[in-house]
């Protein structure tokens, strides 16, 4: 259902010359070369279109409402269905609820803001590292996460174009992980 793709490196782009670089001084010039070509190989990540945004932003306002219930349904569903994950979480349950929940929060209301999002996420998913997550777990616990949705706000509320926002929305939160993870990995 979620396929990551590895973040894109764009190597190999020689800055435009622009009016800007041509009217400054040489040594200038080449720290703006520079910098545009560190900037180039950052990773371009599965993006989350303007609409999977909103209709997120407005599912999760309605979720939200009922935070505890959340964090419970997520972590009894998921332990039900695969109990070989539980022994990976070993810190105390109701800290863990909650701050998954406000990480989801987090991720649900920094979407307009890219910059910090992702660098909480590239820190999350590097910390991931360390309490032995896999690649191929993601796409269960963003599966589990779109259920529990599901579960509270009823199927009338949380349709096929519910499902595809968060499922667009998720994938982008799992690559800007994955991509920290890579990093320490
Ligand atoms: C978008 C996906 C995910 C989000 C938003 C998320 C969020 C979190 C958060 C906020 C924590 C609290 C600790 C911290 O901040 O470092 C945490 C811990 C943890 N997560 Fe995730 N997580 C995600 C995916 C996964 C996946 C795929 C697994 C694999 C099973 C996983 C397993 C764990 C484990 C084992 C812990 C440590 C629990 C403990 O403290 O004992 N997470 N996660």
């Amino acid at each position: 259902m979620f396929a990551y793709s590895a973040p894109v490196a764009r190597t190999g782009i020689r800055p435009a010359t622009s009016t800007l670089c041509a009217t400054r001084p040489r040594a200038r010039r080449q720290q703006i070369s520079r910098r545009f070509q560190k900037s180039a190989l950052l990773a371009v990540y599965h993006m989350p279109r303007k609409e999977s945004i909103e209709t997120v932003q407005a599912t999760w306002a309605r979720a939200v409402q009922q935070r505890e219930r959340i964090g419970e349904l997520f972590y009894e569903r998921l332990f039900t269905l695969y109990p070989e994950l539980q022994s990976m979480f070993r810190s105390d349950p109701a800290v863990q609820r909650q701050r998954l929940v406000d990480m989801v929060d987090a991720g649900v209301n920094l979407l307009n803001s890219r910059s910090d999002l992702e660098k909480a996420l590239r820190d999350l998913g590097k910390r991931h590292v360390k309490y032995g997550t896999q690649e191929e777990q993601y796409p269960i616990v963003g599966a589990n996460l779109l259920q529990v949705l599901e579960t509270m706000l009823g199927e009338e509320h949380f349709t096929d174009s519910e499902r595809g926002a968060w499922q667009d929305v998720y994938e982008y939160w799992a690559s800007v992980m994955l991509d920290g993870a890579r990093t320490v990995m």
